[in-house]
């Protein structure tokens, strides 16, 4: 799409309509996405296509909501999915290309099928065999494809050419929000032709903090910006000393265990006024915390946190173009095969986002639910740095070490994106990667941190592409077993 003349934004679309196919678990039609967009004059701006809370649902959904990380299927977590006004949004701002012409690809791939892939093969499994979305990944008998199968896409494929061919309004209007809804609703979930046809897609100024040279352009809250920018100004804080990786990495485990006690506060700022979130990217605050962090660990309340729940899934790309427009965008319907419901008569796979609420005390119709979703574009007069991660709760982690190993620590991007990560999960306890050095774990311990033994199921996967005057690195995360493009 690039080499025909396209815009960041044709060529993003494009690549995530391709992804839905490719890593169907982990994004699609029936999901949500947001956007930060840089122009080639470099303005960013932010689309958000994430997905709201039906008009009828649940008055005690979120009593149903499990205490510990469970992949939460089932139509009753279905949100109103956002993607397609998204990219018709997007497009419509920044779109070079035609619009059916960014669909072509993706429809031919679904019609003649691709192979299941290593990743895909290894997330079949999780797949609760008495939901719908199983049929499409297992064989005539019921067995789950493995790699190498061919898998086909047919539904899909003729669903994706009527947007093609007639635009967002088919889906949202048109017959496809009929026979999406049906589906829906006999599948037992509650979203309403109403529902497709109020979803509105938004624009929006990004938030801006410093960061070195850099000025880094973040989606506001639902999205998860605000708590990756509190994170990094709390770090930029301290001297960087490469001699003192372990009081370093003590210090980034006490500032991320603040950062999840004040995620409570990210919510739909259209339904929730915002008072507080917008301190997290100034200084001021990561100065207080700071303040807050010693040479010891501490007990529980003295985060302030408040239980939520881990989630994992997304799929995230950066894309450069020719004329300097940039996109940094996640895109996701939340866990591995979101609600693990399939709409048979359009082939769309529906997403759970509404589980991204579990630990709140209150849902509202339209709200969007809270993400650590944090699309980045870094910005100084001689460099740009896009950035993005998916992997649930751990994109916040996957984006700051990233950053810390790149920009403090001076790692390679690809070295930097490889290094493993200390996450710190939702009870506040830090979890390394595997192969994250033994000996900085055993200081860790010595300052007070308990750790979790179990090995990380899930992971962050980062993918950024950085310009530096005329040169031009591109990396995708090995984790995902991604592999940048470019020409
Ligand atoms: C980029 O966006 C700004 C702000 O909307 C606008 O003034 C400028 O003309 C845009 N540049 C291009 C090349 O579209
Ligand atoms: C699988 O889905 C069925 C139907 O919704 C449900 O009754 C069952 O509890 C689910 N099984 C698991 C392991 O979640
Ligand atoms: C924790 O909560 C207390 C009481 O509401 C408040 O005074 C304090 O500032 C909070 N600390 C943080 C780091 O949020």
């Amino acid at each position: 799409m690039l080499q025909r003349g396209g815009s960041a934004v044709d060529g993003a679309i494009a690549a995530l309509l391709c992804t839905s196919v490719v890593n169907p678990q982990s994004m699609g039609l029936g999901g949500g996405a947001i956007f930060t967009v840089m122009n080639s004059s470099g303005d960013v701006q932010i689309i958000s296509s994430r997905e709201t809370v039906p008009k009828l649902f649940k008055p005690d959904l979120l009593k149903s909501c499990p205490k510990k990380f469970r992949f939460m299927s089932g139509p009753e977590w279905i949100g109103v999915p956002g993607e397609i006004r998204g990219y018709e949004l997007a497009h419509r701002l920044y779109g070079k290309l035609p619009w059916a012409t960014l669909f072509q690809p993706t429809i031919k791939l679904a019609r003649e099928g691709l192979q299941i892939s290593p990743l895909l093969e290894k997330y079949i499994p999780v797949i609760n065999k008495s939901l719908s979305v199983y049929k499409l990944f297992s064989d005539a008998n019921g067995k789950p494809l493995t790699t190498g199968d061919i898998i086909k896409f047919e539904k899909l494929a003729d669903t994706l050419e009527v947007i093609a061919n007639y635009g967002a309004n088919a889906f949202y209007s048109g017959t496809i929000a009929k026979d999406l809804i049906s589906d829906i609703q006999e599948a037992g979930g509650t979203l309403t032709l109403q529902d497709l046809a109020s979803f509105r897609a938004s624009q929006s100024d990004a938030w801006v903090f410093p960061f070195q040279d850099f000025e880094v352009y973040i989606p506001p809250p639902p999205a998860g910006g605000a708590l990756l920018a509190l994170l990094l100004n709390i770090m930029k804080g301290y001297k960087s000393d490469a001699n003192e990786k372990t009081l370093a990495y003590h210090r980034y485990i006490e500032a991320f265990k603040f950062v999840n006690g004040l995620r409570k506060y990210i919510h739909d700022p259209n339904i929730t006024p915002d008072k507080i979130t917008k301190s997290f990217i100034q200084d001021r605050f990561a100065d207080h915390i700071r303040t807050l962090i010693s040479d010891r660990t501490h007990g529980e309340k003295y985060y302030n946190l408040t239980s939520y729940l881990d989630s994992m899934g997304t799929t995230h790309m950066s894309v450069l173009a020719e004329d300097g427009s940039a996109v940094s965008v996640t895109s996701t319907i939340n866990h591995l095969f979101g609600s693990q419901i399939l709409s048979p008569k359009t082939g769309i796979i529906l997403n759970n986002q509404i589980s991204d609420f579990c630990g709140r005390t209150e849902i509202h119709a339209g709200e969007q639910p809270p993400s650590s979703v944090s699309p980045a574009v870094l910005k100084s007069q001689s460099r740009m740095l896009l950035i993005g991660a998916s992997g649930g709760s751990f994109i916040t982690t996957g984006i700051a070490s990233t950053l810390m190993n790149h920009l403090f620590f001076g790692k390679s991007l690809k070295e930097a994106i490889e290094s493993p990560v200390v996450f710190v999960n939702s009870v506040n306890q830090p979890q390394f990667e595997e192969k994250f050095d033994q000996k900085i774990i055993d200081g860790l311990i010595a300052f007070g941190h308990k750790y979790d033994p179990k090995k990380m199921v899930f992971f962050n996967v980062v993918n950024a592409v950085e310009k530096d005057g005329d040169c031009i690195c591109a990396v995708s995360d090995a984790r995902k077993m991604g592999k940048a493009a470019g020409y």
